[in-house]
């Protein structure tokens, strides 16, 4: 588990690096979504979204929708809806099913009461005033709406912060270095019910443990790379650390055969 500093959690919700590095195209975002294709249990996750968007019509709103994976499953799955995709980079959403916009999840361009579903799915972290822009999700939304909001848990991929850590102290001749920036954890699963809670009264909770072994250091080194628009807060060389994590995880899976990461993430459906 790591714990970002002020000036870290400032640079992860800095609209300048999300537009224009981090999400200025879908790179980053793609390695690390590709990691899940080793989890055991495997989710589905915009099969889980149609799901709960089973009793839902009208207007879907995915707020932050990256690079459309939900966005386009919700046209294969649900085209009786109206899916607008959302994203503070104009870029990435250069592949993503039209409608869409480039937007700021702070000042949502849409009237009170206009809209039938919330997607808020892993952004909720990114954005400065996480308890504003939840009200913000809730002025929009219609009486008996939903909002999936979805994160990960303080503890996920726990084993990808001490491979990291125990690089950067190699590198700077201690036990362990600085810990690695943490996106998720300004909103985390753990912080999430509090803040969901004060806007939406219904809450629930879909838990979604895993185990991701690779027997490659491939997608760890495209994951912990991944984070490279937040090279500068590390306090240590940036491509120097992810090589010798390389390193080290190729030496686990040598030794052991594979590495495990551990994952925990959530869904969480929120109704007014
Ligand atoms: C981790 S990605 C998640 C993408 C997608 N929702 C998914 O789950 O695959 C976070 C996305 O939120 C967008 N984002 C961050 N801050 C935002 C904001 N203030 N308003 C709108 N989009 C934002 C980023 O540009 C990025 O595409």
């Amino acid at each position: 588990m790591t714990s970002n500093t002020a000036q870290q959690n400032a640079a992860v919700a800095d609209k300048s690096i999300l537009a224009n590095s981090a999400y200025a195209d879908g790179r980053y975002l793609a390695a690390r979504q590709s990691i899940y294709r080793w989890q055991q249990p495997q989710y589905d996750l915009p099969g889980i979204v149609v799901e709960e968007l089973a009793d839902t019509s009208g207007t879907v709103l995915d707020v932050g929708c990256g690079n459309g994976k939900f966005v386009s499953r919700l046209h294969t799955d649900r085209p009786d809806l109206q899916v607008v995709g959302m994203d503070i980079s104009g870029g990435i959403l250069a592949d993503v099913p039209k409608p869409v916009l480039v937007a700021d999840a702070q000042a949502l361009p849409f009237a009170d009461n206009s809209v039938d579903a919330v997607l808020a799915l892993h952004m909720l972290y990114h954005v400065g005033d996480i308890a504003a822009t939840i009200e913000g999700l809730a002025r929009v939304l219609r009486p008996g709406g939903v909002l999936l909001a979805s994160t990960n848990s303080d503890t996920d991929k726990r084993e990808l912060d001490q491979l990291w850590a125990k690089a950067a102290g190699d590198i700077l001749g201690i036990p362990e270095g600085p810990a690695r920036v943490s996106l998720s954890s300004r909103f985390s699963l753990e912080k999430a019910r509090s803040y969901l809670g004060t806007a939406f009264k219904d809450l629930r909770v879909r838990e979604l443990p895993g185990t991701i072994e690779i027997t490659d250091p491939a997608p760890i080194v495209a994951h912990l790379a991944s984070y490279e628009a937040w090279a500068d807060q590390c306090g240590v060389p940036f491509h120097e650390t992810v090589s010798r994590a390389a390193a080290s995880a190729a030496a686990i899976i040598e030794a052991e055969g594979s590495f495990k990461i551990t994952c925990l993430g959530g869904i969480l459906v929120c109704r007014i």
